[in-house]
C-alpha cells in the first residue's frame, strides 16, 4: 500500500513537472487529487491497513497530497510566468522605430489666397463679413441699380429658385445688406461663393468665389480707391507691381474701372503669361453709385464710398500659376500639396 502510494505520488509529480499547459495541469489535479482522484482514493483502502498503522498511513497520504499540491502550485506559477513573458515579448513595441507619418491634408490654394487677401485688408482696418449664398433678386440686382430687364438678370446666366429668390451671381449684394444696417463708416470685405450658369472649362465654372470690398465714409474719393487697391496689388503680387485703372461700366458704381496689374512674371515687358500684354486684369471697382447709397438708406450728399470685386480663383490661378481652373475643384491631394 505504501509502495503504491509512493508510486502514484511519483507519477503525479513527474507528470506535473513535464507538462507545459495549464489545462493539462488542471486535468492532472483532477486525476490525482480530485474527489475520485487516485491519491484521494487510497484513503478508501484504509480498511486493508492494520488498525495500529492507520494513523501513520493517514499521515503519509496527507503528506503525498501536500507534495502533489505544492508541485501543482509551483508548476502553475511557472507556467503563468512563462505565458506572461511570451505575451510581453509578442506585444513589445520598439519605441525607437520612426513613427508613421500622419497625413494632415493641405490648405486649398483658394483658401491660402483668401487668407492672404484677408490679412492685407484686415491690416488696413477692414472687417470680414458674410452674406447668404441663396439671395433675393432685390439684393442681387435691384438694390445694386440693375433694373428689371437688364441683361445681367438674364436667366441664361443666373440660377433662379423662383421669381424672388436666386443663387447669388456676385458677392455685391452683401454691399446692400451691410449698408442697410446703417452703421457708418463701413470698411468691409465679403468673401464667398457665387453661382452662374456657365459650362465648365479651363477658365469657367458654374460656382466660384469672389471677394467684395466696400468702404463708405465722409470724404471718400477715387484717390482712396486707387491708393487702397494699388497697396493691395503690391502686397499680393510683389512691391514693384504697377496698377492701371481702365474705365469700365458697372451699374452699381460711377465712375467704374477695371484694374490691371503689371505682369509679375515679366515685369511688364510682355510674355506668354500675360499674353504679351504686360498687364493682367485682376478686379472691377468704382465709386458707389449715389442711387445705390440712397436705396440703402445712406445720404449721398453726406457720404461717399468705393467698392470692388475680386475673383478669388483668378487670384489663386495667377499667384500660383495654375493653368486650368478645374484643378481647383478636384481636391487631388497631389495637386493641393504643391502650394
Ligand atoms: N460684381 C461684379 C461682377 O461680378 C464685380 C464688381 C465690379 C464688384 C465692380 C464691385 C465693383 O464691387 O465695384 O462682375
Amino acid at each position: 500500500m505504501k509502495d503504491q502510494l509512493r508510486k502514484i505520488t511519483e507519477e503525479a509529480i513527474e507528470r506535473i513537472c513535464k507538462t507545459s499547459s495549464l489545462d493539462e495541469l488542471n486535468d492532472i489535479r483532477v486525476e490525482f487529487l480530485g474527489k475520485k482522484g487516485r491519491i484521494t482514493s487510497i484513503m478508501k483502502n484504509m480498511k486493508d491497513v492494520a488498525p495500529e498503522e492507520r494513523p501513520a498511513f493517514g499521515q503519509l497520504v496527507n503528506e503525498a497530497k501536500s507534495k502533489a499540491e505544492a508541485a501543482l502550485e509551483n508548476a502553475k506559477n511557472e507556467l503563468q510566468e512563462r505565458a506572461m513573458q511570451a505575451r510581453l515579448a509578442a506585444e513589445s513595441i520598439d519605441v525607437t522605430l520612426p513613427a508613421v507619418k500622419m497625413r494632415t491634408g493641405h490648405g486649398h490654394p483658394c483658401q491660402i489666397a483668401l487668407d492672404e487677401v484677408e490679412r492685407v485688408f484686415v491690416g488696413m482696418g477692414y472687417e470680414v463679413v458674410e452674406g447668404p449664398e441663396v439671395e433675393y433678386q432685390e439684393y442681387n440686382f435691384t438694390k445694386l441699380n440693375i433694373p428689371e430687364g437688364h441683361p445681367a438678370r438674364d436667366e441664361q446666366d443666373t440660377f433662379y429658385i423662383n421669381d424672388e429668390i436666386l443663387l447669388r451671381s456676385q458677392t455685391s449684394p452683401v454691399q446692400a445688406r451691410v449698408m442697410e444696417q446703417g452703421k457708418l463708416p463701413i470698411r468691409m470685405i465679403a468673401p464667398g461663393r457665387v453661382f452662374r450658369s456657365d459650362s465648365i472649362d479651363a477658365t469657367h465654372s458654374p460656382s466660384f468665389h469672389q471677394i467684395e470690398g466696400l468702404v463708405v465714409d465722409r470724404h471718400i474719393t477715387m484717390t482712396d480707391l486707387k491708393g487702397t487697391l494699388t497697396q493691395f496689388a503690391r502686397e499680393m503680387f510683389g512691391p514693384d507691381t504697377q496698377t492701371r485703372f481702365r474705365p469700365h461700366h458697372f451699374p452699381f458704381t460711377e465712375p467704374s474701372a477695371e484694374v490691371d496689374v503689371s505682369c509679375f512674371k515679366c515685369g511688364g515687358k510682355g510674355c506668354r503669361f500675360c499674353k504679351n500684354e504686360g498687364w493682367i486684369e485682376i478686379l472691377g471697382c468704382g465709386m458707389v453709385h449715389p442711387h445705390v447709397l440712397e436705396m440703402c438708406g445712406i445720404d449721398p450728399e453726406e457720404y461717399t464710398g468705393f467698392a470692388f470685386g475680386v475673383g478669388l480663383e483668378r487670384i489663386a490661378i495667377l499667384k500660383y500659376e495654375i493653368d486650368d481652373m478645374r484643378l481647383l475643384y478636384e481636391n487631388d491631394y497631389r495637386f493641393l500639396k504643391q502650394f
